[in-house]
């Protein structure tokens, strides 16, 4: 069976960008494949986090696995910290990756070019913890949305120099981006990408907002004054979006989408669109609500914790032993 890995990180609460380009897939591809889905902790704190919040938000994360549909009997579920050889591997890995490789990467780029004051040296090396979550587990795909792709190359890069220096280290895994949805967009802005971040609230529909509050973002989405369903993310960018979201919710194409709305006007569309999104949202909060109550979240992580140790403390060490760290 081949194995699929991903993560994401807790940071802000889990929003309809994340379902749509990331945790589907992990959901959809769990029959077919051996997942291992996790919460990347350690990633989080690459920029500031409360406390306080972060521990509401990593619970949430773990639940909201859970109630999209990640089954702990199929898929291994668990905390990135409680596999320290996430964070020992990551440093081989930063160790064996040049300044040049980083400083192309865009996400990092663009939060200096916003002229953010303060980053951290661990958001600078985030891709190599990365490339060490990703690599310790030898997976076959990395699903992920758009941002992530350049951050799953670089791994790729790092693991064949690491190959050529050591001998055959890790298997070289493949970026998974879904052919729509991979980039969800702001529904007030749809020129910039629905992100926890965003900063306003409108823009960005959270997995965990009342429906009516959903409806209502979907209803005051940015649109166009062309007043046609027309799925042209350049000169439509808003309707578009919206189309992408619709057709990975219900699963209709985008041409069918565009046949049905055929004659009608964008009220019609964002109904049937806020229709789709709510009850999305509907089957998710039903099963968090029950989740958050139980003991589940914990169970889930503790045996995740538990399988996942056993593959990564084998693949810590025999990079260790190949790069000649550990005494024979
Ligand atoms: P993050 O929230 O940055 O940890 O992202 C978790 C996963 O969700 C990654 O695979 C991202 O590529 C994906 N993702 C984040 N935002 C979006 C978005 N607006 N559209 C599609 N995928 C997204
Ligand atoms: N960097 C990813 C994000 O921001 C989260 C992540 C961390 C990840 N490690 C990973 C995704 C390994 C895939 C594989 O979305």
């Amino acid at each position: 069976m081949k194995r699929m890995l991903s993560g994401i990180k807790p940071t802000g609460q889990l929003h309809l960008g994340n379902y749509i380009g990331a945790l589907r897939h992990f959901v959809e591809n769990q029959d077919e494949y051996e997942m291992i889905a996790f919460i990347a902790n350690l990633h989080c704190i690459t920029v500031p986090q409360d406390p306080e919040e972060l521990q509401k938000n990593l619970k949430d994360c773990v639940a909201l696995y859970l109630a999209c549909g990640l089954d702990p009997e199929k898929s291994t579920i668990f905390l990135q910290t409680d596999v320290p050889a996430h964070a020992q591997l990551g440093y081989i890995m930063c160790c064996h990756t040049y300044l040049g490789e980083l400083n192309r990467m865009t996400q990092f780029k663009d939060k200096q070019a916003k002229g953010e004051k303060n980053l951290s040296g661990g958001l600078y090396t985030y891709p190599t913890l990365m490339a060490a979550d990703i690599l310790i587990y030898d997976p076959d795909y990395v699903p992920v949305g758009e941002d992530q792709k350049q951050h799953v190359e670089l791994c790729r890069d790092v693991a064949i120099r690491m190959n050529n220096r050591y001998g055959k280290l890790f298997r070289i895994p493949e970026p998974a981006v879904p052919k729509v949805g991979a980039r969800i967009m702001s529904l007030s802005d749809p020129s910039k990408k629905m992100s926890k971040s965003d900063g306003t609230d409108k823009g960005c529909i959270y997995l965990l907002d009342p429906l009516p509050k959903a409806r209502k973002k979907v209803m005051s989405a940015v649109t166009d004054s062309i007043g046609k369903v027309h799925f042209d993310p350049e000169n439509q960018p808003g309707v578009s979006n919206l189309m992408q979201i619709m057709s990975s919710l219900t699963g209709k194409s985008l041409e069918d989408i565009e046949k049905e709305f055929e004659g009608k006007g964008y009220g019609d569309f964002k109904r049937a669109v806020a229709d789709s999104v709510c009850s999305t949202l509907e089957t998710i909060q039903t099963r968090y609500n029950e989740i958050i109550s139980s003991d589940l979240i914990e169970k889930t992580l503790k045996e995740g914790a538990e399988k996942a140790s056993a593959y990564a403390s084998v693949k810590l060490k025999q990079v260790q032993q190949a790069i000649g760290m550990e005494i024979r």
